[in-house]
């Protein structure tokens, strides 16, 4: 049997590159169905996703070289060239396979390099990609692609079996024979000619098809609605600038985040003897973006934002050198505990800027209560606060 193909069969190389790949994209595709398909707690969620990623970027490069080795090759000729619409119809499946051997993986990668958290892919590359920032709407956005696309993959699997199906039961042609590795009787043909149609109508259902989804709004970040928007603060001090983020650790792996809305009352007098003033911020928990987990974080079993929408923090500001404490509660869901938050202190004329740090453990505010396991779901949350405020 030659390695190569010729005008009217397909060589043992392309052969193998076919099957292997088929052996492949037939496991990812439900690796990737029945993964999303879990709870978001399901213990085999991780390793599902896990699993396809890595299958999935492992079928990027074998793409890649089969199509390298695609272009080096003769095309065998078409066994019925005067069925033209039928022939057509192959050519255009075979494109939309060739295309989405290489888009489909990719936009799924892309999507994993752009956010951060959940499930790693199990290789020593990969876990970020170059020129891809951390971005949630870049992460949107090839998510979109990837589901997008992955359908169109689908269906065009579907098509080419039922037409493999057709030729072998229908037609009891030699198509299915020619790409299996038996030596056969196939037909002579001559050299299938170069077309453009049939690439060119592939990649134009891509890019339609990545329109449509842009249209319907399933390329950007579809904003949750926050189960409540805080109203306007004013005091002693008015914040003008500040982050109160979060650090967890999931599977290992830090992935920070952080709350976009926020509001500090803040009395404070820095020549005072003993208590210098008093903070009362007030958190809304479904403005926190947290990498790819910022849905589940909203969740029961975590902040349970839609029975709880605010967090608060309650302290008195004391000094101890240099360094000052607030020290109070803090109250997440309806568990009120106290805290103390050292931090420093940037004092010019009537602006201060502070900056503190400290560590929570989420079980003593219940949170994820059913990750009881460590390695996934670390128990230390670091919190860090930096603001500015002006008297
Ligand atoms: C059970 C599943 C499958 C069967 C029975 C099957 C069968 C075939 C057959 C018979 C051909 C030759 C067609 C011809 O000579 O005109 C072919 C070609 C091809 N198949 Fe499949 N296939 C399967 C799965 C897949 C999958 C999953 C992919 C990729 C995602 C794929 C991609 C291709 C491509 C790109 C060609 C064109 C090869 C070329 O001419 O360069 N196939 N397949
Ligand atoms: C040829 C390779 C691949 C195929 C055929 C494929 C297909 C799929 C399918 C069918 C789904 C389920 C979508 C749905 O809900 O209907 C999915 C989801 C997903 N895939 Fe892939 N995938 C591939 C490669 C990858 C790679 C390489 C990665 C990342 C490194 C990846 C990451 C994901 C992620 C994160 C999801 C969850 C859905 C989302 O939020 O986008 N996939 N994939």
């Amino acid at each position: 049997m030659p390695a190569t193909n010729t005008a009217s069969t397909y060589g043992t190389v392309t052969k193998a590159f076919h099957w292997l790949t088929a052996l492949l994209i037939l496991t990812v595709i439900p690796l990737g169905l029945i993964a999303e398909d879990l709870a978001f707690d399901a213990p085999l969620k991780v390793p599902l996703f896990s699993a396809h990623k890595t299958l999935g970027v492992i079928i990027f490069f074998v793409a890649l070289a089969r199509i390298l080795w695609a272009l080096t090759q003769t095309k065998p000729g078409d066994l019925h060239p005067d069925r033209r619409l039928e022939t057509l119809v192959a050519h255009i499946v075979h494109w939309l396979l060739y295309v989405a051997l290489v888009v489909v993986p990719l936009s799924g990668w892309l999507h994993h390099a752009a956010t951060s958290g959940f499930a790693p892919i199990w290789l020593p590359i990969g876990q970020s990609l170059p020129f891809i920032p951390q971005s949630e709407t870049l992460a949107e956005f090839f998510s979109g692609l990837h589901w997008v696309w992955s359908k169109i993959l689908i269906v065009s699997i579907l098509l080419h079996i039922v037409g493999a199906l057709k030729h072998q039961i229908i037609d009891k042609d030699a198509t299915l024979t020619r790409m299996w590795f038996k030596q056969s009787k196939v037909p002579e043909t001559s050299e299938r000619e170069k077309a453009i149609m049939a690439p060119i109508f592939a990649l134009g259902i891509y890019i339609v098809a990545a329109g449509g989804a842009a249209a319907a709004g399933m390329l950007s970040h579809g904003d949750r609605e926050p189960a409540i928007a805080l109203e306007q603060v004013t005091s002693d001090w008015m914040v003008t600038g500040g982050t109160i983020g979060i650090t967890v650790r999931q599977l290992g792996n830090p992935i920070s985040g952080q709350f976009d809305d926020w509001t500090s009352v803040i009395e404070f007098d820095p020549t005072a003897t003993g208590t210098l003033g008093h903070v009362t911020t007030t958190i809304a928990i479904g403005s926190l973006h947290l990498g790819s987990v910022s849905d589940q974080a909203m969740g029961t079993d975590f902040f349970a934002a839609d029975t709880f929408p605010t967090a608060t923090f309650d302290a008195d500001i004391t000094a101890d050198g240099s360094t000052y404490l607030a020290t109070g509660t803090l109250k997440i869901k309806d568990i009120t505990l106290p805290i103390t938050l050292p931090f420093v202190l940037n004092l010019d004329g009537d602006t201060a800027e502070m900056a503190g740090s400290l560590a929570l453990d989420r079980r003593d505010y219940q949170i994820g209560q059913s990750m009881a396991d460590e390695s996934s779901l670390g128990f230390d949350v670091r919190v860090n606060i930096n603001l500015t405020a002006t008297r």
